[in-house]
């Protein structure tokens, strides 16, 4: 959560829009209150609000408010936040000062031990205005220089002191020409031009400048200097002040700025609902061979042997990575035949799980490659001695650096609150698993081949479904929200079932509205008694071989008075024609394993649709953050 952002320039302009739109660029990140300082005529000048720094920060005006020099100035620093210490207000909003106004501090993750080093402070008659963790570092650092040291001791003496996870930028009238940062946990970047460098906890919020950047790792941080017209930087590490690093410069490849930008859309979600069928071949792209029927893994190639062994598998994950892992899980079990058992990570890492790590491996699935708690389940399961794969979208993120070895989702920068893209990523990724073990272990090349014939169609599927159930979603959703909907249910059976709970995740995330989901055969004993005229139950039942018993609890509903929605193919909406039901109707797939890479579009755009029928900011729904990278 939260995003920082610092830029220095030889070249004196006026910082504040670009400032203002690379926040906007990391508003993802949270965006609950949001800060800009600049150093100008000699003096740290600030401006805070609540809200995100789109609605709220429009540059004119602040650039007014901060009155800034018609000649420019050459640093200033930002910062999105995403409460975690404290409410959302203008007080706890970043950057931070110290107790003089000459140090400003903008700060990505947690200090746990902020309350005692507030204490110590305290003492010695420091003064905090606000009951953010962030505030002890300028008052740390201010502590530091009146007891002698430079700014740059201060600074990493006090990075020395935190406990917890951080990224952090320091400006300070005492050194005008510099900006310093640091990385523990949190991730932080730098982009460099000759007379500019801009740091900030995502490559989103530079590659408008260039696509070229240094990522820093844990407990490295960057000194930058204006020197003549152009801005130096020297970059070492927190236990070793002295020495230099030499790191090397990478490109960014796997997004650009168009993933940036709604690029026509009304919003970044509808455009990342919309982009499922080109992701979904970029994820499978290469990662086949057709001849063998097979899955080739580049990722995994050093872990074959491994990968053969396995007896059992552990899926850890949070939210609709979570869910993603579930549909994986089926799959696994259902083609493979091996035992898989999910974890909800923030579960996981603090429970004992009676599983062997010498024959079961763990696959941790995350959209940022950040989420504190499957994080911290990637570093416990090591501990215990498992290897650990990753199912990771963000190249180069923390829990990518610290799995043993993975596979890339390959969705691109997903910018929507709630995951659209990333999730089919996940999704392609598990079938591509699933194969793998499969043919590892009985399946056959013909079976194989056939599974790949049809995963090769699935892109089109997918335009298709996108394209012939919209206007029936909104249709029924304008119907619904006119209605006192009290109740909503997600339903199915066997892999079906973590597709109508991902539904439901989506559904409350985006409307803030209660949604079950729930395996069908199981709303009879207890579930059922929820089902009157004010309910909708909408039915994920494809016409497999499991359709009668699906039908059989439609027909329970219906006895109740329910509302009823059914997702379903072809033939299962002409067999289901007479019944009062709502049919949206998905193509026929030849393997009704593969139903969920389709079924979730509709429900994708049933939550979206619906949000917005309730005037519901779908982007940034209330509360939730994209990546948490917090207990
Ligand atoms: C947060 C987000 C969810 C996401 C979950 C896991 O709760 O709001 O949308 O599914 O984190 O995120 P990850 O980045 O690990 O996939």
């Amino acid at each position: 959560m939260c995003g920082i952002v610092g830029i220095i320039t030889s070249e004196k302009r006026n910082l504040v829009p670009e400032i203002v739109s690379s926040l906007i660029n990391l508003e993802y990140r949270g965006y609950d209150s949001t800060g800009i300082a600049i150093l100008d005529k000699g003096a740290i000048k600030r401006v805070r609000r609540v809200g995100a720094p789109s609605d709220v920060f429009p540059p004119e005006e602040i650039s007014k408010e901060l009155d800034v020099s018609e000649s420019g100035f050459s640093l200033a620093v930002g910062h999105n936040r995403w409460a975690t210490h404290g409410k959302p207000s203008l007080e706890n909003a970043h950057p931070h000062f110290d107790c003089t106004g000459e140090i400003a501090v903008v700060h990505n993750g947690t200090i746990l031990n902020h309350e005692t080093l507030k204490q110590e402070l305290v003492k010695l008659g420091h003064t905090f205005t606000s009951t953010t963790d962030t505030e002890v570092i300028p008052h740390m650092i201010e502590q530091k220089m009146k007891e002698g040291l430079s700014l740059k001791d201060a600074f990493l003496d006090t990075a020395a002191l935190l406990e917890g996870s951080f990224g952090l930028a320091v400006i300070s009238t005492k050194e005008p020409g510099k900006l310093f940062i640091v990385k523990r946990g949190s991730p932080l970047l730098f982009g460099i031009l000759k007379n500019t460098i801009i740091a900030a906890s995502s490559s989103n919020a530079i590659l408008s400048y260039t696509n070229t950047f240094i990522p820093l790792t844990d407990c490295e941080y960057a000194e930058f200097a204006i020197k003549g017209d152009e801005v130096t930087y020297r970059i070492g590490t927190t236990f070793n002040k002295n020495q230099t690093i030499n790191k090397p410069v990478e490109t960014i490849t796997d997004h650009s700025l168009a993933d940036i930008s709604k690029g026509g859309y009304e919003s970044f979600m509808k455009k990342e609902i919309h982009a499922q069928p080109s992701v979904f071949r970029t994820t499978i792209l290469g990662r086949y061979d057709e001849k063998t029927g097979d899955a080739v893994l580049g990722g995994l190639i050093d872990h074959e042997d491994t990968l053969r062994n396995a007896k059992g598998i552990l899926t850890v994950a949070c939210g609709t990575a979570h869910n993603a892992s579930l549909v994986g899980g089926a799959l696994i079990e259902s083609l493979a035949g091996i035992p898989v058992r999910s974890e909800i990570a923030s579960e996981f890492r603090y429970k004992k799980v009676p599983l062997d790590p010498k024959d079961t491996i763990i696959f941790a699935t995350s959209q940022s490659g950040e989420t504190a708690d499957t994080l911290e389940s990637v570093k416990e399961a090591k501990r215990k001695g498992y290897k650990t794969f990753g199912v990771i979208n963000v190249v180069g993120s923390a829990i990518a650096e610290e799995v043993d070895a993975g596979v890339y989702a390959r969705a691109g920068v997903e910018v929507g609150v709630a995951s659209t893209k990333a999730f089919t990523a996940q999704l392609a990724i598990f079938y591509l698993l699933a194969i793998k073990f499969a043919r590892e272990r009985g399946m056959t090349a013909q079976e194989g081949r056939a599974l790949i014939s049809e995963l090769e169609q699935i892109p089109d599927l997918m335009m298709k479904t996108l394209a012939d159930t919209e206007k029936r979603v909104i249709a029924l959703t304008e119907r619904y929200t006119a209605k006192n909907i009290r109740v909503i249910n997600f339903l199915g059976r066997g892999i079906n079932v973590p597709v109508a709970t991902e539904a439901a995740l989506k559904f409350k995330e985006l409307t803030y509205l209660e949604a079950g989901s729930y395996p069908l055969g199981e709303l009879k004993h207890g579930p059922i008694a929820v089902i009157d005229e004010n309910s909708v139950s909408v039915i994920l039942m494809p016409h497999d071989e499991l359709f009668a018993q699906n039908k059989n609890s439609l027909e329970q509903i219906l006895s109740k008075n329910g509302n009823v929605i059914v997702i379903t193919d072809e033939l299962g909406a002409q067999n289901l024609k007479e019944q009062n039901v709502d049919i949206i109707t998905i193509p026929t797939l030849k393997h009704p394993l593969l139903y969920p890479l389709l079924e979730i579009l509709p429900l994708q755009l049933f939550a979206y649709h619906y949000a917005l029928a309730l005037g519901n900011n779908v982007d940034k729904p209330r509360n939730l953050a994209k990546s948490v990278t917090v207990e």
